[in-house]
C-alpha cells in the first residue's frame, strides 16, 4: 500500500503552477457541458477562463444526475493531462431526491438518530447520483427569525446545534468516506452568518470575541472534532473582515486552535465580494486575501485562477500557500477513493433504485411526523377517524410544493399533499377542498366557496403558511405574519365556530398570535418534505403522537426579535410579568417572554414530573452530580416525553445567561408508566469563556433545572468546589446511568 500522503506530495511535485492554480478552482456542469442541467445557486456571472484551465479545474458544483456526472467527470479526464479526478460537491441538505423536511424541522425532533439517518439516506441517494461532498451541515445558530435561512440552521441553541452537527455528519460519511454510498461533509457558513443584522440576508455581523466563542462557534467546532471533512466561509465580516479575507478566524481559529486540516471553500462569489465589501480594491487583491486568509478553493468566480499566477511572479504571495491548499485538495480527493474510481457511487441504475424507493420513503414520513410541533389543542385532536365530513381549506389544502427550500433534485409533483395524505387515511368520500386563497393573495369568489365548504363539515383543517420563496437564501422579510389575505379567510373561518385545526407550513418561527387565540389547535409542520401530507394526516388522526419540540421561540410581536431563551438577566430583570414596574427591562405593550418558548411542544399524552432530586449538593472536577427526576404518563395513550436539562450559573466573572440547554433525554412511555431519568452533571458542562477568554469553571452557585420546555422548570441549587464535598441524600446509584 503506497502511502497517500507521499502520492499526492509526488503528483504535486510534477504539477504546472498553473494546473495547480486550477485545482483551486470551482464550476458549475455548465462549463463542461453547455446542456447540462445543473442548478445555479447564486449570481450567475460570466466568467473568462479558457478551456485549459477548465479542464484542470478542481472542482464542479450542481451536478445533477449519475449520467451528467459521469460524462462530465469522462470527458474531463479525456483531456486532463494528470489524470486529477475532479470532486463532485452540491447543496444536499435536506434530501437529494426523497426529500426530508427543512433541517429547521429536523432540529424539532430533538433526535440526533433521526438527523442521521436523514443523512445516510441522503449520501445514499447523492452517491449514486454522482456526488462527492454536500454542502451540509449549515449549523449558524439563529436566533432572528426574519432571516430566511433560519430553515436551513437546526435552531438557536449552541449545544442542541452541535449534536445536530455531529449527528448529521457521521450520517453523512459513515465511518468511511471513499465508500461508494457516503460523501464528505462541509460544514457552515463559517462563521456567524446566522447573526445578521435585522436579519437581512448577507447583512453585516457585530459580535465580540466572547459571543462568537460561546455561542456561535461550537457547533462548527462539534462537526470538524466529529471528523467533518471540509469547511465554507460565510458571506459576513467577522470583526469587520470578511470570513473569506479573516486570517484569525480562517488561520488561528480553524487551523491553529482546531487543527482542522481539510478543505476549506468560500461561499459563492464571496471572494469576489470582498471589493463590496470594501477590503479589497480589485480581483487581485481579493484573490491574495483570500488565499492569506486560508481559503483553499473559490467556488464560482475567477479571482485566483486569473490573479495567483501574477501574485507569486511578483513576490507578494509564495508558492508553499498554494502548494497548501493543492495538498488538501488532493487529500480530499485520495480519500474519497477518486483517484482509483473516479465514478465512485455514480450510477443511474442505483440512483433510479434508491431514488423514493419504499425504505427512503417510510424514512422521510417517520422524520416529518417527528420533527412536527403541536403548539396548541384544545381537546379536538387527535380527530377520530370516524368523522363524517372533513373540510380542508387553504392555499397548502393540495398544494404539492411542500419540499421547503434547497430541495435538490426533489420534484414537488412526487410529493404527497395533505389532502392525498387525508384521502388516504379516509378515503374520498369524507373530504371536501377548497383553497380559499393562494400564497399571497385570492378572489372573492374562492373565499366565499371555502366558507360555504367549511360550513357543511364537522371539521376544518386549515392549511396555511408561507411559501419556499419566501424563505431561504435571499429569503428575509421584515413581517413574518401569514399574508393578509390568509390572515382574512382564518378570521372567517373561525367565525364559523367550528373545530379548526391550523396547519402551518413555514420556514421559520412566524406570528402567529390571532390564529393562536382562534384556532381550536394548531400544528406546525414546516416544510415537511416528499411524504409530508401522510405524516400530517397520521399526527391529526393519532396513528402518531406528536413529540417535536420547538428548536426556535416562536416570538410574541417582531418587534421582540432577537428573543431567545437563553438571554441574560440584565441589571433591572421584570420580576413579574404582573407588577408594573417602569423601570425595569421590559416593554410597556407586550410581554418579555416569546409567544411560544424554545423546547416547547405538546403531545396527546400528558406527563408529570416529580421527584427532582441531586444526588449531592457539591460538585468537583473529579465528582459530577446526578440529577434525577421521575417522568409518568398520566394519560391513557403512549407517547414521548423530551426531558430538558438546563443550568444557570449565578454569579461568573463576566454575566452569564439565565439558562442554559445541557441535557435532554427523549423517554418513550406507555399510558401509566413511570421512568426515572437521570442526567450526570460533569464539572466540564459548567466551562463558559471567563473574564479573560479562557474557557473553564468558576466555583460557586448554580441551579439545575428540569421540565419539558426552556419556560416550565423546576429548580435545584447546587455548588462547584474545588475540592471535597459531603453527599446530601442518597439515591440508587446503579440507576444512574449517565447519558452517553
Ligand atoms: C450559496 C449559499 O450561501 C450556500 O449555502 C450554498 O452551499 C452555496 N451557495 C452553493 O450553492
Amino acid at each position: 500500500m503506497i502511502d497517500k500522503e507521499i502520492d499526492i506530495k509526488e503528483l504535486l511535485r510534477t504539477m504546472t503552477v498553473r494546473e495547480k492554480i486550477a485545482q483551486l478552482l470551482q464550476l458549475t456542469p455548465f462549463f463542461f457541458n453547455k446542456d447540462a442541467i445543473g442548478e445555479l445557486t447564486g449570481p450567475a456571472e460570466e466568467l473568462e477562463i479558457d478551456n485549459s484551465d477548465i479542464y484542470n479545474a478542481g472542482s464542479v458544483i450542481g451536478i445533477f444526475g449519475a449520467k451528467e456526472a459521469i460524462a462530465i467527470q469522462k470527458t474531463y479526464l479525456e483531456k486532463n493531462e494528470k489524470k486529477i479526478p475532479l470532486v463532485f460537491m452540491a447543496d444536499i441538505i435536506h434530501g437529494c431526491r426523497t426529500i426530508f423536511p427543512v433541517p429547521l424541522a429536523i432540529g424539532c425532533s430533538w433526535d440526533k438518530d433521526i438527523a442521521e439517518k436523514v443523512a445516510r439516506v441522503s449520501a445514499k441517494e447523492a452517491s449514486a447520483s454522482g456526488i462527492h461532498v454536500t454542502f451540509s451541515p449549515m449549523v449558524d445558530l439563529v436566533r432572528d427569525p426574519r432571516w430566511g435561512r433560519v430553515v436551513e440552521s437546526t435552531g438557536e441553541d449552541t449545544f442542541l446545534n452541535s449534536e445536530f452537527a455531529r449527528a448529521f455528519v457521521r450520517g453523512y460519511q459513515g465511518d468511511d468516506i471513499s465508500k461508494k454510498d457516503s460523501m464528505a461533509a462541509c460544514v457552515k457558513h463559517f462563521a456567524a452568518y446566522g447573526a445578521v443584522e435585522g436579519g437581512r440576508d448577507y447583512n453585516t455581523v457585530d459580535i465580540s470575541e466572547r459571543m462568537l466563542r460561546e455561542y456561535y462557534l461550537p457547533a462548527y467546532k462539534a462537526a470538524i472534532e466529529e471528523g467533518c471533512k471540509t469547511i465554507m466561509t460565510s458571506f459576513n465580516v467577522v470583526n469587520s473582515i470578511p470570513s473569506s479575507a479573516n486570517e484569525w478566524l480562517m488561520r488561528d481559529v480553524l487551523r491553529k486552535e482546531w487543527a482542522f486540516d481539510g478543505v476549506t471553500i468560500s461561499d459563492w462569489g464571496a471572494i469576489t465580494e470582498l471589493i463590496n465589501h470594501g477590503v479589497a480594491g480589485d480581483m487581485k487583491e481579493a484573490a491574495e486575501k483570500a488565499i492569506k486568509a486560508g481559503v483553499d478553493m473559490e467556488m464560482m468566480t475567477v479571482c485566483y485562477i486569473q490573479n495567483l499566477e501574477q501574485l507569486l511572479d511578483e513576490g507578494k504571495i509564495d508558492i508553499e500557500i498554494i502548494n497548501e491548499a493543492v495538498l488538501r485538495i488532493l487529500k480530499l480527493k485520495v480519500e474519497l477513493g477518486l483517484f482509483e474510481n473516479p465514478y465512485k457511487g455514480a450510477d443511474p441504475k442505483k440512483e433510479e433504485e434508491l431514488f423514493l424507493c419504499e425504505e427512503h420513503r417510510k424514512v422521510a414520513r417517520e422524520v416529518a411526523a417527528a420533527s412536527m410541533v403541536l403548539l396548541k389543542n384544545e381537546n379536538v385532536l387527535p380527530f377520530s377517524k370516524e368523522v363524517k365530513k372533513v373540510a380542508i381549506i387553504g392555499p397548502y389544502a393540495e398544494e404539492h410544493s411542500i419540499l421547503g427550500p434547497w430541495a435538490w433534485q426533489g420534484k414537488a409533483e412526487e410529493a404527497i399533499s395533505l389532502k392525498e395524505g387525508i384521502i388516504n387515511k379516509l378515503g374520498e368520500s369524507k373530504v371536501i377542498v377548497s383553497k380559499g386563497c393562494g400564497i399571497q393573495d385570492g378572489i372573492d369568489e374562492e373565499m366565499k366557496i371555502a366558507l360555504r365548504l367549511a360550513k357543511e363539515a364537522d371539521i376544518v383543517i386549515l392549511a396555511l403558511g408561507e411559501s419556499a420563496e419566501m424563505c431561504g437564501e435571499g429569503g428575509s422579510r421584515a413581517f413574518i405574519k401569514l399574508p393578509a389575505r390568509q390572515e382574512e379567510l382564518a378570521k372567517k373561518i373561525f367565525e364559523l365556530k367550528k373545530p379548526t385545526v391550523v396547519v402551518l407550513f413555514n420556514g421559520r418561527p412566524l406570528e402567529i398570535k390571532d390564529l393562536y387565540d382562534n384556532a381550536t389547535a394548531i400544528l406546525e409542520v414546516w416544510f415537511p418534505g416528499t411524504e409530508g401530507g401522510n405524516a400530517i394526516s397520521d399526527i391529526l388522526f393519532g396513528d402518531k403522537n406528536p413529540s417535536g419540540r420547538l428548536s426556535m421561540s416562536f416570538p410574541y410581536t417582531v418587534g421582540q426579535i432577537p428573543v431567545y431563551y437563553n438571554s441574560f438577566n440584565t441589571g433591572r430583570p421584570q420580576v413579574s410579568k404582573d407588577t408594573i414596574e417602569r423601570y425595569c427591562s421590559h416593554y410597556i405593550d407586550i410581554p418579555n417572554e416569546p409567544l411560544l418558548p424554545f423546547g416547547f411542544g405538546l403531545s396527546y399524552a400528558e406527563f408529570s414530573y416529580s421527584d427532582f432530586e441531586l444526588d449531592k449538593d457539591g460538585i468537583t472536577p473529579d465528582n459530577s452530580i446526578y440529577a434525577s427526576v421521575k417522568i409518568k404518563n398520566i394519560s391513557g395513550v403512549p407517547g414521548e416525553e423530551t426531558v430538558q436539562l438546563y443550568i444557570r450559573d449565578l454569579v461568573g466573572s463576566v454575566v452569564r445567561p439565565i439558562k442554559e440547554l445541557k441535557g435532554f433525554k427523549k423517554v418513550y412511555l406507555e399510558a401509566g408508566q413511570e421512568q426515572k431519568i437521570v442526567f450526570e452533571i460533569k464539572e466540564s458542562m459548567l466551562r463558559f469563556y471567563t473574564i479573560d477568554l479562557t474557557f473553564k469553571s468558576e466555583e460557586g452557585k448554580f441551579i439545575a433545572m428540569i421540565g419539558p420546555n426552556s419556560r416550565d422548570l423546576e429548580a435545584l441549587e447546587f455548588s462547584l468546589i474545588e475540592k471535597g464535598f459531603k453527599p446530601s441524600k442518597s439515591i440508587e446509584i446503579e440507576e444512574m446511568k449517565p447519558e452517553e
